[in-house]
């Protein structure tokens, strides 16, 4: 067997505990007037919003401001690439959760290429491809979850059909990567559990994807133990900054892992049952984490009792339990096992919680099976499990 494959990242990743008082130094490389695209806060609530403010304008940088408000939509990012081009802007700083990063990253890529969002859009746009480098833009991480902070692509919402689609290019990654772990203790505790377990969840289907390679295994398998002991700390203590920075780092990783591996079932669920029902995306894809592993488990071994990729699934059961004696189906079933007491005790809600009931199966496996992600799972599963699988997330 032979080994090739890309490896597309971010040239400086800029991590540490107080490293946010560079974001000033940083920006000002990139022009005089910077959109702050933000979830974290309002401006003039003395928070992170106004640090991030002050922090430029000492630089010397001024500030226009796109509040973003749940995840971006086409027409958001229309908005601010608006109050971009009207303010001057050279330069974006997007700071907060995966839905400031995504509509920050977007924003960047179209101020420098030109059109909107539609023109580049996967899947439900003309796909066109992005031709020219974003502009210079900083992503600034708070929550520890998608990773967005080198992701190359930007998931957006189309209200109108009812999908999100990405805009995807490796154009689109930030010059920087500015990770401060130390920003994420006023994170509150629910947040701080789903963006956890989608940081988990990629790092998972990373580990396991038809794409994975050697590097993204080694990110991916390093996430995974750092992810499955700290997250329940984060939770249960927000200002634990040891819990934090290990979270922060398990994020950064799955952000590099899943950006070069692909993803699979569950991410493929993932954007259509967020477009169509409330749901946030870490709940989902917390729920569905743990019957899918079992499923693509189980899948695999009726394919072939020794097929290859069994051994990592195996290996992914020793990995989150820390139990490196278990062996054969034993450590696939603690993994599960590990994965469905975890969702538990971090009390995430079910999925029929937000209106997902089985009359909108047939309908959501379908818009997942035109997912990008759907085809990086591990093995193809069937219809009938893809529905067993919707039923025990609800
Ligand atoms: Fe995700």
């Amino acid at each position: 067997m032979t080994t090739s494959f890309n490896l597309f990242s971010v040239g400086h990743i800029l991590f540490g505990r107080g490293e946010f008082r560079q974001l000033g130094t940083l920006a000002a490389k990139g022009g005089r007037t910077a959109l702050l695209v933000t979830n974290s806060g309002e401006a003039g609530d003395g928070g992170l919003v106004d640090q991030a403010s002050q922090r430029l304008r000492e630089a010397g940088v001024g500030v226009a401001l796109h509040r973003q408000r749940g995840e971006p939509t086409i027409h958001d990012i229309e908005t601010a690439l608006a109050t971009a081009r009207k303010s001057g802007c050279q330069t974006v700083v997007a700071m907060g959760g995966g839905s400031a990063l995504d509509a920050g990253k977007a924003v960047a890529g179209l101020m420098t290429n030109g059109g909107g969002p539609l023109d580049y859009l996967e899947v439900v746009g003309r796909g066109e491809k992005l031709r020219s480098p974003a502009a210079y833009w900083i992503a600034v991480p708070i929550t520890a979850g998608t990773g967005a902070e080198v992701t190359r692509n930007a998931v957006l919402g189309v209200p109108e059909r009812g999908f999100k689609a990405s805009l995807r290019s490796e154009l689109l990654l930030p010059r920087v990567a500015l990770i401060d772990p130390e920003l994420a203790v006023g994170v509150p505790a629910a947040v701080t559990a789903r963006s956890g377990m989608d940081a988990l969840c990629q790092l998972i289907e990373a580990y396991t994807s038809r794409g994975a390679q050697p590097i993204t295994d080694a990110l991916a398998w390093e996430g995974i133990g750092r992810a499955a002991r700290a997250l329940p700390r984060a939770v249960a203590d927000g200002q634990d900054c040891d819990a934090r920075e290990d979270m922060a780092l398990a994020a950064l990783l799955s952000g590099i892992a899943l950006s070069n591996a692909g993803l699979g079932a569950v991410h493929g669920f993932a954007a259509p049952a967020g477009a169509n029902y409330p749901i946030p995306h870490g709940t989902v894809c917390a729920r569905l984490l743990p019957p899918v592993v079992a499923a693509n488990a189980a899948v695999l071994a009726e394919e072939a009792a020794d097929h290859p990729l069994l051994e990592k699934y195996r290996a992914l059961g020793r990995q989150l339990t820390g139990r490196t004696d278990l062996q054969k189906n034993e450590a696939i079933e603690a993994g599960v096992r590990f994965l469905e007491d975890l969702v538990d005790q971090l009390d995430i809600p079910r999925l029929s919680d937000f209106g997902l009931q089985p009359e909108g199966f047939a309908a959501l496996i379908a818009l997942a099976r035109r997912s990008s992600s759907m085809r990086y799972n591990p093995v193809t599963l069937p219809d009938t499990v893809l529905e067993e699988i919707l039923r025990q997330a609800c």
